[in-house]
C-alpha cells in the first residue's frame, strides 16, 4: 500500500526518537512492499524559533493532507517563560483540535522483564493490561481562560456530544478486549462530571455486553496503584486522563515506554509517545525510542490498517525489552540508535539487523 506520513519531531529528544520510529516504519515498508513517503514539518518550540508560531500553517496543511502524523515531543526550558505570548504546547493542542482527534488511546502493559523497575510489587503487576481512552479536545484544556494580576480562570466545558463520541469509542474498544469500561469523573463535585456520568450511562445501554463501572478520579488514582489489574478500558476527560496516564507510565517502569494514538472520525490519526521532550537528556542519543516505535505500531494498525505489521513491530519491541539492549531509563546503557537497531534486527528475525538505523535514516523509502 501507499501512505503519506507527516513527521513532527518537535523539541528536545523528539527528533531522536522520531528518527528511530521512522527507521522502523521504513523497514516495515521495505519488508512488506509498501510505499511510505515521509514529510517532516515544524511544531512547538522549534517552530516558534523558525516562524514565530508553534503550529505554522504549512504544518497544519501537511497534516491535513497526510494519512497519519507521527509526533516526537514539544516544549523545553527555552520556551517556558510563563509570560511568553506563545508556547510550544499550543502547537500540540492546536493540532489535536484542528485534526479533531478527540479520542486519545494510551495502552498500559507491564513487561515482565521490567517489572523490577515498577514502584509496585510484582504480585500487583500480574495481568495488568489497561487501555486509557482520554478525551483530548475538550475540557479545561480548551475552555476560555482569563487572567488579571491576582485572579485566573480556566473554564471546563463539555457538551453531551463530546462525551458521547468518546464514550462510544471506549465501548467499541472494550468489545475487542475484556468488555469492561471504567468511566472516571468527579461527579460528586463537578457539573461537567455529572453530565459525563449520565451521558456515559445512557450510551452504555447500547452496549449491554460491556460492563460499565464509575469511579471518582481521586479514588481511581489510588486504585490504579492498589489493583491495576482490575481495569480494562478506562475512559475519562482530558485533564484527568493526562494525570492518570503519567501515573500509569510510572507503573510500567518508565515514561519512555508508553505510546499513544489520537483518533477522530476523520482519517488522519496523530501518534506520539506519552513522554515529553526530556530536555535534560536531549541531543545525547540516550533517549528511549520504545514509546515512539510503539506509537508507530499504533499508526500502522489504526491509520494504515496494517494490523499484522503492527503486531510484528510490537513483538520485536517485546523481544528487545526481554533480551536487551536496554536504554538508561530502564536500567541499561544502550543509546537510542542501539535500541532501534535491536528492534530492527528482531523485526527482521535476525540477530543483527538486515537494515540498520544508519542505512535507513537517510534513505527514502518504499
Ligand atoms: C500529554 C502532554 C500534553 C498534554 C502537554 C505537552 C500539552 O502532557 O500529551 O500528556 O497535557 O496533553
Ligand atoms: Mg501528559
Amino acid at each position: 500500500m501507499k501512505a503519506h506520513i507527516v513527521t513532527l519531531p518537535g523539541d528536545g529528544v523528539g527528533p531522536e526518537v522520531t528518527a528511530a520510529a521512522v527507521a522502523v516504519l521504513k523497514a516495515v515498508a521495505g519488508h512488506g512492499g509498501h510505499e511510505f513517503s515521509f514529510e517532516e514539518q515544524l511544531i512547538g518550540g522549534c517552530a516558534i524559533d523558525a516562524t514565530g508560531e508553534p503550529l505554522p500553517a504549512a504544518t497544519l496543511d501537511a497534516c491535513r493532507r497526510a494519512d497519519a502524523v507521527l509526533l516526537g515531543a514539544v516544549g523545553g526550558p527555552k520556551w517556558s517563560d510563563p509570560n511568553a505570548k506563545v508556547r510550544p504546547e499550543q502547537g500540540l493542542l492546536g493540532l489535536r483540535a484542528a485534526l479533531g482527534v478527540y479520542a486519545n488511546l494510551r495502552p498500559l502493559a507491564v513487561h515482565p522483564a521490567l517489572a523490577k523497575l515498577s514502584p509496585l510489587k510484582d504480585e500487583k503487576l500480574k495481568d495488568v493490561d489497561v487501555l486509557f481512552v482520554r478525551e483530548l479536545t475538550g475540557g479545561a484544556y480548551f475552555g476560555a481562560k482569563t487572567r488579571t494580576a491576582d485572579t485566573a480562570t480556566d473554564e471546563c466545558k463539555y457538551t453531551e456530544a463530546e462525551i458521547e463520541r468518546v464514550a462510544r469509542r471506549a465501548f467499541e474498544l472494550a468489545r475487542a478486549r475484556k468488555n469492561h469500561v471504567t468511566s472516571v469523573d468527579k461527579a460528586n463535585v463537578l457539573e461537567t462530571s455529572r453530565l459525563w456520568r449520565s451521558t456515559v450511562t445512557r450510551i452504555a445501554a447500547d452496549y449491554p455486553d460491556v460492563k460499565l463501572e464509575h469511579q471518582l478520579v481521586d479514588s481511581m488514582a489510588m486504585l490504579l496503584l492498589t489493583r491495576p489489574a482490575s481495569y480494562d478500558v478506562v475512559v475519562t476527560e482530558n485533564l484527568f486522563g493526562d494525570i492518570l496516564t503519567d501515573e500509569a507510565a510510572a507503573i510500567a517502569g518508565s515514561l519512555g515506554l508508553l505510546p499513544s494514538a489520537s483518533l477522530g472520525d476523520g482519517k488522519v490519526g496523530l501518534y506520539e509517545p506519552i513522554h515529553g521532550s526530556a530536555p535534560d537528556i536531549a541531543g545525547q542519543g540516550v533517549a528511549n525510542p520504545v514509546g515512539t516505535i510503539l506509537s508507530a505500531a499504533l499508526l500502522l494498525r489504526h491509520s494504515l490498517g496494517l494490523a499484522k505489521e503492527a503486531a510484528a513491530v510490537e513483538a520485536a519491541v517485546e523481544r528487545v525489552l526481554r533480551d536487551g539492549p536496554h536504554s538508561r531509563d530502564i536500567g541499561g546503557k544502550a543509546g537510542t540508535v542501539q535500541v532501534c537497531d535491536a528492534v530492527l534486527a528482531a523485526f527482521a528475525g535476525r540477530s543483527s539487523a538486515a537494515d540498520t538505523y544508519a542505512d535507513l535514516v537517510n534513505s527514502c523509502c518504499g
